[in-house]
């Protein structure tokens, strides 16, 4: 039996046993883990079905105990933590001896955040280890930014998710690397490159998985919908192109009129990225469940949170 509930105490005694126990983040879902317990690493591995080559992120609560995490932390990474610690940002830095190479799969880096959910950091703050948390979902598969998401991917697999309500960025964190003590953006996520750069100045995206062997969980198919899903620079010419099929549309501020439209999902009428990122994953799951002939996305302008949403529609709609 799954239970979805605010029980702290609960979800400690769990862990402590070594259990998988599904916690809120801000960005979205995890499936955590104690850091120090093989069984637990592996049954996150299993329970997502994710290859061991791919490393998890270490969950922490404070800047203090990034020093049982990490052996380095570049100047530019500390200005980084101070300016978005508790937030949407994943640091990629020297491992500590201690992490488990089951973590990382093995590279001598480890990813670290502090999220920014207030039942996740009480959880944290409570528990004598950090946890490995991957997104709450089946690998490859659409992230989970409600219970009901995680219910629905993991109902008796798990045997609590803590009930932290709905992710209010909607969107993984951005995750950053450091070469040669410069920040290198390895995957776009819910804190803008705008927002980064303003901190530490121009920072390089490298984000394909073929031009980067560094960011080893940057596939090109991820993200993805079971129903067909394409996505679109002109809306009214790709509702001409699948007008004798069911289409589920996802725009971002416009609501169009087209006889094939069976179900249309607004992500931001007023037009706010921060709002659309909020709603991408829900409205993909919505028209996913529908069972339709095909998902539609709109391409959204490519500047602040646009470039992150983009960036998973591409994935999302990936064939090749
Ligand atoms: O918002 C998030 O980051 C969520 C919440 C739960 O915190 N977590 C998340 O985890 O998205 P996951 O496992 O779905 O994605 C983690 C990404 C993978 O692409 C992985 O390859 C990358 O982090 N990663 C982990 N350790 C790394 C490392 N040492 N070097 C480079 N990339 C790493
Ligand atoms: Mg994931």
């Amino acid at each position: 039996m799954t239970i979805i509930s605010k029980d702290i105490p609960k979800a400690i005694r769990l862990l402590t046993d070594e259990n998988v126990v599904a916690i809120p983040t801000e960005t979205v879902y995890g499936l955590a883990g104690n850091i120090y317990s093989s069984k637990a690493i592996k049954s996150i591995f299993s329970t997502k079905n994710r290859p061991f080559y791919n490393p998890l992120i270490v969950h922490i609560h404070s800047i203090t105990a990034l020093e049982d995490i990490v052996t380095h932390v570049p100047e530019k990474a500390a200005r980084l933590a101070s300016a978005f610690w508790p937030g949407s940002m994943t640091l990629v830095l020297p491992k500590h001896n201690a992490i488990p190479d089951l973590i990382t799969a093995g590279k001598n880096t480890v990813a670290v955040r502090i999220p920014n959910h207030p039942l996740t950091l009480d959880l944290l703050s409570k528990l004598p280890f950090p946890l490995a948390a991957p997104s709450a979902n089946p690998f490859g598969s659409i992230s989970p930014t409600t219970p009901k998401h995680v219910e629905h991917y993991f109902k008796n697999e798990i045997k609590q998710i803590l009930d932290g309500g709905s992710c209010t960025k909607g969107i993984e964190s951005t995750i950053i690397g450091f070469e040669n003590e410069k920040p290198v953006i390895y995957r776009l996520g819910a804190l803008s490159l705008e927002a980064i750069e303003a901190v530490v100045g121009k920072v390089e995206i490298k984000n394909k998985k073929e031009s980067n062997p560094n960011a080893p969980g940057m596939l090109g198919r991820h993200y993805a919908p079971c129903t067909k899903t394409i996505l679109s620079h002109s809306i009214l010419k790709d509702l001409d192109t699948y007008q004798d099929n069911s289409v589920g549309l996802i725009s971002f501020t416009q609501t169009f009129k087209h006889t094939s439209i069976n179900t249309q999902i607004n992500l931001s009428a007023k037009g706010n990225m921060e709002e659309a990122a909020a709603n991408l994953y829900n409205a993909l799951h919505t028209l996913d469940h529908l069972k339709l002939d095909v998902i539609i996305a709109e391409n959204l302008p490519n500047y602040g949170l646009g470039q992150s949403i983009n960036d998973r529609l591409q994935r999302a709609t990936f064939t090749k």
